[in-house]
């Protein structure tokens, strides 16, 4: 197994302070082909980057996550617009609302998720984007927007599945489909059509059952992609290939 795309990570984390640069070169060997690293604020960003300098199975996405929306300067713009056009920057991400945790407050999120999707739309960049307990003014920011990208760490119902995909966007699932209390995203695995898949870890968050607890990495994905592959009824090796494919097409790469 050589196709492991994980589409969502957070390399830059301290959680990987200790040994990021042995655990990134094994990677490989674990079989993951490529590695979407994804900023949080301007200095993630940046980092993100610069793992993708040194790594060449990795990509960056640079922007800023709701959590830090009220923290970001007021020229922020100008700064990501920069880091967007360097080279191995593939997307505007992550970005998004989160009304589960309100660490910005609603109308900044809404404003910073919106300047962002414009930007993304000007640079013609897909969007990663991070929706928790925020689905409708998610899916209305879409659907005024249709930018392209995936919605990651899907946490929605079949029916908000289904709205986002018929706006053209991917749909991302990692780890949480690994979880007891997985009723909502089995269903959206199986119902994702073959073309819109992704597949992440969102690590070191979201590790799969049965290492739950333990900090996530790349090399857990395929836990992941066996109860994916299972409700869908094909192998984990199938799953694993159009992920890849999929992933492959979004972003413009080539792994
Ligand atoms: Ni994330």
């Amino acid at each position: 197994m050589r196709n492991i795309y994980d589409s969502h990570a957070h390399y830059n984390d301290e959680a990987f302070d200790e040994d990021r640069d042995g655990l990134l070169s094994s990677l490989p060997e674990k079989g993951i082909c490529a590695v979407i690293n994804c900023g949080t604020d301007l200095a993630s960003s940046e980092f993100s980057l610069s793992l993708a300098g040194k790594y060449p199975f990795i990509r960056a996405a640079c922007g800023i996550h709701p959590h830090e929306a009220s923290a970001c300067p007021g020229d922020y713009l100008e700064a990501l617009k920069e880091l967007l056009k360097r080279e191995n920057c593939v997307a505007v991400g992550e970005i998004g609302l989160d009304y589960h945790y309100d660490f910005s407050p609603r109308d900044i999120q809404q404003k910073i998720f919106e300047e962002q999707i414009i930007l993304a739309k000007e640079l013609d960049m897909p969007i990663i984007v991070h929706d928790r307990e925020a689905h409708e003014d998610t899916l209305r920011l879409l659907r005024k927007y249709k930018p392209k990208g995936v919605v990651h760490c899907f946490s929605g119902s079949a029916e908000t599945a289904k709205e986002t995909l018929a706006l053209g966007m991917y749909i991302g699932l990692g780890g949480a489909v690994t979880f007891k209390n997985a009723r909502k995203p089995l269903e959206v695995a199986a119902a994702v059509p073959d073309d819109r898949l992704l597949i992440e870890t969102d690590c070191p968050y979201m590790t799969p059952v049965p290492f739950r607890g333990r900090r996530n990495d790349s090399g857990f994905i395929p836990y992941a992609a066996e109860v994916i592959a299972g409700v869908r009824g094909v192998s984990p090796e199938a799953v694993l290939e159009l992920t890849r494919q999929n992933a492959n097409a979004l972003f413009k790469t080539d792994f």
